[in-house]
């Protein structure tokens, strides 16, 4: 595996992160099993991934402690990055959604940072963090200005409590006040073959300053892994009821869309998820590939994407693809 560098940290990280978003369960997910979701994180790991993402708001608090749980004896063997920002412990910030009888809000304020970080420490049973992200940037005008955010990171950074900062949701404004401040090591946004929007001028920007960027839901919640059909059902409440190329019409041309890359997975004896997996790491400007898995065979045929590399040629074909796909109806 050919490890990616934290920004200029020197923290050597496999290309593909596990994300633990669905492992906290919960109305977005549907039930998840702690003890199969501790054996996908295993599993991930005896296959060389050795960056983990997670965050309070997973589950409020279930995806970190199944990771704590998961990673206890081996905190050295991987890289941990979870987020602050989405609070809901007290009426500081914002509310951003209502979700268990919690009003989760965003907060990027010093006092909240500071006491999520060391709720999260405990869950994670750690006393370091290596990338800490903001999740999600406070909104209006009054919003914590970003220096001050960036003053209380770069203070948890210096006592040793965190490795890296990185930050989540962000604008290109966003980004340009964070690097007015202090470097940033990595950033996390949604890009997948479906939903491009970063690109590029959000790419570049990154690109030039060396900030990573890591790509979130690059799956697109499983439906590019090609395992989902017409007839797969979600529950209500579920997310991926929500996202447009869930719905009907929409669904039925993403499928069409990966049937005909079946020359593609035959040629690289691969799997799709594992052709969706590498080329959105071979897209100009993506670091990681943040795929979420809570189940052993989805962790490991995830974990075993960074052994394919594509063909420049493939790379483009898809993009021609996915470019004549168009927006969801
Ligand atoms: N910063 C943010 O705001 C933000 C937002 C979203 C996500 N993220 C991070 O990014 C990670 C990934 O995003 P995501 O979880 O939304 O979406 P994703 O990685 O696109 O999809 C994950 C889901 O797809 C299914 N799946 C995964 N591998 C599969 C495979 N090989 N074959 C068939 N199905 C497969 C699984 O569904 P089932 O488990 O139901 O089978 C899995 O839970 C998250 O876990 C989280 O760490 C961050």
């Amino acid at each position: 595996m050919v490890f990616r560098e934290l920004g200029t940290t020197g923290i050597k990280t496999s290309p593909v992160c596990l994300g633990t978003w669905a492992i906290g369960g919960g109305p977005w997910w549907g039930e998840s099993d702690d003890e199969e979701s501790v054996k996908a994180i295993h599993a991930a790991v005896d296959e060389g991934i050795n960056f983990i993402d997670t965050a309070p708001a997973y589950g409020f608090g279930r995806g970190e402690e199944v990771v704590g749980k998961a990673v206890k004896g081996m905190r050295d063997k991987v890289v941990i990055a979870t987020k602050c920002g989405l609070w809901w412990e007290g009426d500081e910030g914002e509310p951003f959604f209502e979700m268990d009888g919690y009003t989760v809000r965003r907060s990027l304020k010093p006092g909240t940072i500071r006491k999520e970080l060391e709720t999260s420490l405990k869950r994670l049973q750690t006393d370091y963090i290596d990338l800490y992200i903001t999740h999600w940037q406070e909104p209006g005008d009054d919003k914590t200005p970003i220096d001050v955010t960036m003053g209380c990171l770069l203070a948890l950074k210096k006592e040793g409590k965190i490795r890296a900062i990185g930050a989540s949701n962000t604008t290109i404004q966003d980004i340009k006040d964070y690097l007015a401040v202090s470097r940033l090591d990595a950033v996390q946004e949604r890009y997948t073959m479906l939903d491009r929007k970063i690109e590029p001028e959000y790419t570049e920007l990154c690109n030039g300053k060396s900030v990573g960027i890591m790509a979130y839901s690059v799956l697109e919640q499983g439906l590019l892994s090609g395992k989902i059909t017409m007839e797969s059902t979600f529950g209500d409440a579920e997310y991926r009821n929500h996202i447009p190329w869930f719905k009907g019409e929409n669904r039925q041309r993403v499928i069409r869309m990966l049937e005909g890359w079946t020359s593609l997975t035959e040629k690289y004896s691969c799997t799709l998820s594992q052709l969706v997996i590498t080329w959105t790491l071979s897209q100009k400007g993506i670091t990681w590939a943040l795929a979420g898995a809570r189940k052993v065979n989805h962790a490991k045929e995830n974990a075993r994407a960074c052994e394919i590399s594509l063909d420049p040629m493939d790379v483009q074909a898809i993009r021609s693809d996915l470019e004549s796909l168009g927006e969801p109806v």
